[in-house]
């Protein structure tokens, strides 16, 4: 793998962590610390949570987000709340553990890694319950998985991005939505990582990052990364990129997911379904990349996908600041469905799947 450069070598409860200065992420012992992003990139501010209602409430408003991150957070978000219950029978911990279950898998519903995590660490649970584990011991092996669950989405992740790599020509103008990094995922980033891997392999790449409406993740999360990486990156409104696109300026897209149906249709931040369709019409590829856990072969196609309503205020006004008429309706559904007729590939860490997409998912699941 080439030599990465603004990167650095951290490691803390044992947990390989990504390279980079700043972690979304990090397990301190007995309780989680979290980059918050809704404080980028004006300020650093890095919020210590010792309570799994405080990291469930994190989760939704978005101080940590993207798929993966929210997915290693809600892993560590179970293994605090079995800290804190007391109790010397394995099955009244159990039943204790039920609550925090069901606060952190429900925080937010659309991306899939969250509630896989959480029902992984229930499992291991139980299955160390049945085991006859002491309560201390449960506990120990819970902290145990969070901290796989995290080891495994920055490897994965990793994968991806080299994988990605090979889809990325020097020269290419890559247009990219939401934020997809490191911050999102708390590894090498899904989308963002495949541009910043083509990058360190030494080719030239520019990005157009989308502001990504409403609470702009392109504008304010990816082109921080872009910048620290040291990745040309030209911010656009959501709305600009037929414009690029129709002028020749883009060679292909890649997006993130946050589930991903067994026939390919994929769920992701709003206004990549609009994105993809234009891809189509200017004859650009259209690429996701997106680690296999969060890939729901439980749902056959992608209308199944819960989406995610969030608050009209988020429409209405940015941070405070009201920008429409008071008494005005908004609409604020935070993911849309992209059919996988529009996708030219998908890219996990299992390798790079294309129509069709039901065989390439069945096998890597
Ligand atoms: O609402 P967010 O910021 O959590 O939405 C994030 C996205 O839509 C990302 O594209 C997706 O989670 C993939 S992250 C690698």
């Amino acid at each position: 793998m080439p030599s990465p450069s603004p990167l650095k070598e951290r490691g803390t409860e044992g947990v390989r962590l990504n390279k980079y200065s700043y972690q979304p992420v990090e397990w301190l012992g007995d309780r989680i610390r979290l980059l918050d992003q809704t404080r980028l990139p004006g300020e650093e501010v890095y919020l210590d949570i010792a309570d799994y209602r405080e990291l469930a409430s994190a989760i939704q408003e978005l101080k940590v987000r993207g798929a993966p991150a929210i997915g290693v957070a809600g892993g560590y978000g179970v293994a605090l709340g079995a800290l804190s219950i007391e109790s010397n029978s394995g099955n009244e911990f159990i039943q204790k553990l039920q609550a925090v279950v069901d606060t952190l898998k429900n925080a937010r519903p659309t991306a899939r890694n969250l509630p896989r995590a959480v029902e992984r660490m229930e499992r291991v649970a139980n299955e160390a319950v049945a085991a006859g584990k002491s309560v201390e011991q449960i506990k120990a092996i819970l902290v145990e998985e969070a901290e796989n669950i995290h080891a495994w989405e920055v490897e994965a992740t990793e994968k991806i991005s080299r994988l990605g790599a090979e889809l990325i020509q020097s020269g290419f103008t890559v247009l990219t939505h939401c934020n997809t990094g490191p911050l999102a995922t708390t590894g090498y980033g899904t989308a963002l990582g495949v541009i910043i891997y083509a990058h360190e392999q030494g080719k030239e790449i520019k990005v157009f990052a989308d502001e990504t409406r409403r609470l702009l993740q392109g504008a304010r999360l990816t082109t921080w990364e872009l910048q620290k990486v040291g990745i040309p990156v030209t911010l656009i409104t959501d709305s600009m990129a037929g414009y690029f696109m129709g002028r020749g300026k883009v060679d292909c897209v890649i997006v993130g997911a946050d589930r991903i149906a067994a026939n390919g249709d994929t769920a992701n931040k709003i206004g990549t379904y609009t994105l993809a369709v234009l891809a189509k019409e200017h004859g650009i590829p259209f690429y996701v990349a997106a680690p296999t856990t969060t890939i729901d072969a439980t749902l056959v196609t992608g209308e199944d996908i819960p989406i995610e309503e969030r608050r009209p205020d988020e429409v209405t006004g940015f941070r405070g600041v009201r920008t429409a008429p008071e008494d005005c309706e908004a609409a604020n559904p935070s993911f849309d469905v992209t059919p996988h007729g529009y996708i030219t590939a998908i890219i996990t860490e299992r390798g790079i799947i294309r129509e069709p997409y039901e065989q390439g998912i069945g096998e890597v699941v």
